[in-house]
């Protein structure tokens, strides 16, 4: 556990996957996306015609998924399932999925082979909390639901997409409640960790700021 690491959690659309990506390029660590480990085991749910109540069928297929990550793109075997995994179905499946303990213990060694030197940057919602308890900063971002809507409605509009800011807004917290209130592992800021509210934030100040606390704490 000499390997050091700088966790990123927080809820849906607060911007944690570009601030992880950003601190890990500055510092030339390794990157952790957890949400993607749950992404693409609910894709694979999908398509394997897993039932999304099926708890065991789901932790074997997580365990066994043939997984791999590269800067920017996840495989999954042969096949780049990067856009499939950004999904809103296959969100909203990983939303579900995740509750479980039986996945979430499924996935946890995955996620604990990243840490590896030079160091890792993690981000999820419960990277601080039960993964990495022992890391060395840890970060929770938040943004006001508001600023989150507009932000995934801005992301959507400008693939193309045609979406609803009220509709969002609902998904949105109905997503947050569930992952605050499930009894494994909840969304929650861990005892010794950093708020950092980047509503009013741009991107280069928020990471500059976890750059000033990653320099504080080494
Ligand atoms: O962060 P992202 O939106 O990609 O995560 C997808 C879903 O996976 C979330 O809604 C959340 O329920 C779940 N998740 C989790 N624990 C993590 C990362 C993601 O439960 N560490």
């Amino acid at each position: 556990a000499d390997i050091p690491v700088l966790t990123i959690d927080g809820p849906t659309a607060s911007g944690k996957g570009t601030l992880a990506a950003e601190v890990a390029r500055a510092l030339g660590y390794h990157l952790l996306d957890s949400g993607a480990l749950y992404r693409a085991t609910a894709l694979a749910a999908l398509e394997a015609g897993v039932d999304a109540d099926d708890e065991a069928g789901l932790a074997a297929l997580a365990a066994g998924l043939p997984l791999r990550f590269e800067p920017d793109h996840v495989w999954l075997a042969a096949r780049d399932v990067s856009d499939d995994l950004r999904r809103e179905d296959v969100g909203a499946m990983a939303s579900r999925i995740s509750a479980f303990p039986a996945v979430r213990e499924a996935l946890r060694q995955r996620q604990l082979d990243f840490r590896r030197l030079p160091g890792l940057v993690a981000d999820g919602r419960d990277m601080g909390t039960v993964i990495f308890p022992d890391a060395t900063l840890k970060v929770f971002l938040t943004a006001s639901a508001e600023t989150r809507a507009d932000r995934r409605h801005k992301q959507l509009i400008s693939k193309g997409i045609s979406a609803n800011l009220a509709t969002l807004l609902q998904d949105l917290q109905a997503r947050d409640a569930r992952d605050r209130s499930r009894s494994t592992a909840p969304l929650k800021p861990a005892e010794d960790a950093q708020l950092l509210d980047n509503s009013a934030l741009t991107i280069e100040a928020s990471v500059a700021q976890v750059l000033e606390w990653w320099a504080q704490r080494r």
